[in-house]
């Protein structure tokens, strides 16, 4: 059972991706036969500096290998170092009706926003079927968000079996649901384009400055507050705190007695120590990029051992071999 997932470079990671994201995909590593990959293809629309796109790349393998991403159990690799998939995009995009295309949400999205289409943007679910398709994955787990270009990925796939014959494997969406959905420090839903984020890894008084200023309510400390399973902070606590202390500040807040102060106090902390683990092997491995790019280099064959022979089932069947 092959499991499969890109993660998109583009910038500092938020503790909303951490829950959301990438502490149920480190999960599934544990399953045996996980296939993550740093999509720097994908972010070609939205990066034009190569400088950057370097830094985002390497700073997201950082990010996942810190955070517990096993390149004993995961095979983790850059998406361009298995430049073939750039070949599958071809052969699949050639039968991708237009019009499959032009009802995607992140396009149309995209293009409301006054965002000048090009053809990488009009063609990024066809690129994105074929990091699917080209490791014979059973199961996608990703975002709500990303539900549509799954079902993308299957038509492509099933129509590409009717034309050339049972080649391509159609792959499962598996839709992170029931992961937290991690409100951001205006109580919306964290997410970088809202500027309300909490990044994982960060300066230490930056976001102890960013958790002080959460806004809360006028009510004094002694005031008995029967919605604080509703505060902000504590909902945030619940995730970064051992399961005795959310509980023990959630109770001193509803009994009243306890101020906005000392709980966001409290919540920094927790959320400090919470990845302090993380924090120092990510400063490790800062100090040893050599041995991270042989860790993508490793994945990036291993994930190659795989794609050369999808690669030749599938041109064979097309006839181009
Ligand atoms: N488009 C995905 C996102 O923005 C990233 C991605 C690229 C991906 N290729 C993929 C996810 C293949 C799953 C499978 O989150």
């Amino acid at each position: 059972m092959r499991v499969l997932t890109g993660i998109t470079p583009s910038g500092t990671l938020h503790i909303g991706n951490y829950f959301g994201a990438m502490r149920p995909a480190i999960e599934l590593q544990e399953g045996g036969d996980a296939f993550y990959f740093i999509a720097d293809y994908h972010s070609m629309t939205a990066v034009t500096d190569a400088a950057e796109r370097r830094d985002f790349s390497l700073g997201i393998a950082l990010d996942w290998l810190a955070c517990g991403l096993d390149p004993a159990k995961a095979v983790f690799w850059r998406q361009s170092a298995v430049p073939e998939v750039c070949e599958l995009t071809w052969l699949i995009g050639s039968l991708t009706p237009v019009g499959l295309l032009e009802r995607a949400h992140s396009y149309k999205d995209k293009t409301a926003k006054g965002i000048s289409p090009n053809f990488g943007l009009f063609a990024y679910p066809v690129l994105m079927a074929a990091d699917i398709l080209l490791y014979d994955t059973n199961v996608v787990p990703v975002g709500r968000d990303q539900k549509q270009h799954l079902e993308m990925t299957r038509d492509i796939a099933i129509k590409f079996n009717q034309v050339y014959g049972e080649v391509l494997v159609v792959p499962k969406e598996q839709i992170r649901d029931n992961v937290a959905v991690v409100p951001g420090l205006d109580g919306q839903k964290m997410s970088k384009s809202y500027g309300n984020t909490i990044e994982i890894f960060a300066d230490e008084k930056a976001v102890r400055k960013k958790i002080m200023g959460i806004v809360m309510d006028s009510r004094t400390p002694a005031e008995p507050k029967p919605d604080a399973d509703k505060n902000l902070a504590i909902q945030l606590l619940k995730l970064v705190a051992p399961p005795d202390v959310a509980a023990d500040f959630e109770a001193r807040l509803r009994a009243g007695g306890l101020g906005y102060g000392d709980l966001k106090k409290k919540l920094f902390e927790c959320y400090w120590e919470y990845f302090a683990a993380a924090r120092a092997k990510r400063a490790e491995l800062a100090a040893n990029l050599d041995q991270v790019e042989e860790v993508l280099r490793d994945g990036a064959e291993r994930a190659r051992a795989v794609a050369g022979p999808v690669m030749q089932r599938v041109r064979r069947a097309c006839g181009i071999d």
